[in-house]
């Protein structure tokens, strides 16, 4: 403040006419038009306050019960309304890139179930800069964090997940894909208000599972409400990135059929029956299909079908535990059985440590959650009756791929080739089903020296996998996590040879 004054004194000598020292003068002139300039400028980035800023700064996170000292994290979290006349909001956890904000792009996490919580999942076991530490007393920091190239956007969705929450409880029963597509548009918007030096930054969606619905369709809703241009709520999207997404219900299931036959978890017999039983064309399974189905089911009880290898994590049977497993087998019986066992990775040790440390009292309130008790219940990783309620009406999102390569978003889909529950072999054949040109031949690519998966590129979108990893690749692989999303948001190449 001092040197404004200063300069501005300096100003009104210039104004006098015989000045002796015309040269400084001029030249504090030009300082002053400096100070001003900058001063402008900072009160755009940092006004006392009003706007999008004041309401920002307020949801900013200074310290999470036992996180680490260093390094600093940018963090915050809060409600997005979606729907004031029903009282509507979802909860986020936002990250800015660890270095140079301001250049990096904004990247949305959406995780899947449906009913599963970007939180517990997303940021807080798998991509996250913070995750929850093994026994839930605290959190770690994650040295491969995809916050490392963007500022990175938690979105717990749709309401009834997580913190989300709706004061309107019908609002649960009407849950299908374009309901969770509408208030996550909502929400978009609504946080670019709360966050304008976002407004217009390259914008990439995320995410995995069941996401393989949300994302798509979500970013089909952007590009829809972009040409209206009069509405002035443009967003800058660029594109898509899913991982093990449920693409389309006849692929899918062909590829979950035909990966456990060929990785040895099912008999010749168990296999030969689903091809004479299933004709996964219709979504209308035969009573003699889902039990042959179920057979498959069965085979995966004793180990991780979303990540086959891998030792099964095998909790000490807790009430909690025992009733979600239970939830899982009495819905056995139930119309939608095929759907139940599509939980994003559902893992009863970690979500555990998620539950106990995102129930505390004092990381709720650091969080600016669940602030006057609206949840109905505990916060959980999952919800059961999300989606037992989850009205799947949508059985294949290829079409909007095609209107989207048309469109020319930089499209990619990767996936962990240990997963058994959306496997590398259905994702594959909905990507052929697209019918593209190839642009580069399915080849290897290295990390470490070493293959670290494969990949094809199209004229319009590339396929990638991840070699040993599951479902949840940046849990399962995380360097090699982080090095895809390099290539996706900076388009590296990968390194493809030793
Ligand atoms: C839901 O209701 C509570 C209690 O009346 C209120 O504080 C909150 O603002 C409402 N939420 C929304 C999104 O309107
Ligand atoms: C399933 O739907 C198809 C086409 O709508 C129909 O032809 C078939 O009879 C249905 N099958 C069952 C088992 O309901
Ligand atoms: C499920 O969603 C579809 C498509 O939006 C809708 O036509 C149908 O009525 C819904 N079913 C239920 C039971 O809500």
């Amino acid at each position: 403040m001092a040197t404004e004054e200063a300069a501005a004194r300096w100003l009104l000598l210039l104004l006098l006419p015989q000045s002796p020292h015309r040269k400084q003068l001029i030249f504090a002139l030009l300082l002053v038009l400096l100070l001003l300039f900058t001063s402008l400028q900072s009160l755009h980035c940092y006004p006392a306050a009003g706007g999008g800023y004041s309401e920002q700064e307020a949801d900013r996170v200074a310290f999470l019960p036992g996180q680490p000292r260093s390094p600093q994290v940018s963090q915050f979290s809060g409600y997005i309304t979606v729907s004031r006349q029903n009282g509507r909001a979802l909860f986020y956890w936002f990250f800015e890139a660890q270095a140079l904000p301001s250049q990096k792009p904004l990247l949305l996490w959406l995780n899947g179930g449906p009913g599963c919580s970007s939180i517990g999942y997303g940021a807080a076991s798998e991509l996250g800069p913070l995750r929850v530490s093994r026994n839930g007393d605290g959190l770690e920091f994650n040295k491969f964090a995809w916050n490392r190239e963007a500022n990175l956007l938690f979105l717990e969705s749709p309401v009834g997940v997580g913190f989300s929450y709706t004061n309107t409880s019908s609002d649960l029963t009407k849950l299908n894909d374009g309901f969770v597509a509408e208030d996550a548009y909502n929400f978009l918007v609504n946080w670019l208000d709360r966050f304008p030096q976002y407004k217009d930054r390259e914008l990439y969606i995320s995410g995995e599972s069941y996401a393989g619905h949300y994302v798509p369709q979500l970013v089909d809703l952007v590009y829809e409400n972009n040409k209206d241009k009069m509405a002035n709520r443009y967003i800058n999207l660029k594109g898509f990135i899913v991982g093990n997404p449920l693409t389309d219900d006849q692929y899918d299931s062909k590829g979950l059929v035909e990966y456990a036959w060929s990785h040895a978890v099912v008999s010749d017999a168990i296999y030969e029956r689903i091809k004479k039983a299933c004709n996964f064309k219709f979504s209308n399974w035969t009573d003699d299909c889902n039990e042959a189905m179920n057979s498959i089911f069965r085979q995966y009880q004793d180990i991780d079908i979303y990540n086959i290898y891998a030792p099964k994590c095998n909790p000490a049977q807790t009430s909690k535990v025992a009733a979600v497993n239970h939830a899982f087998e009495a819905s056995d019986q139930e119309q939608f059985s095929r759907r139940i066992r599509m939980f994003s990775g559902y893992d009863a040790c970690y979500s555990s440590y998620a539950e106990k440390y995102f129930n505390k009292p004092d990381v709720q309130t650091a969080f600016h959650a669940n602030g006057n008790g609206m949840l109905p219940g505990k916060w959980k990783v999952c919800s059961e009756s999300i989606l037992r309620s989850y009205n799947f009406s949508v059985l294949s999102v290829l079409p909007i791929y095609s209107k989207l390569i048309k469109a020319g978003l930089r499209i990619w889909l990767y996936s962990g080739d240990a997963d058994g529950r959306v496997p590398v072999i259905g994702s594959r054949y909905c990507v052929e089903a697209l019918g593209l040109p190839i642009k580069r031949e399915w080849q290897p690519w290295y990390l470490n020296r070493q293959v670290a998966g494969r990949f094809v590129e199209y004229h319009g979108m590339t396929m990638v996998t991840i070699r040993g990893a599951g479902h949840l690749v940046p849990l399962n692989k995380p360097e090699e996590g982080l090095a895809l999303m390099d290539a996706f948001l900076l388009g590296k190449q990968f390194f493809t040879h030793r």
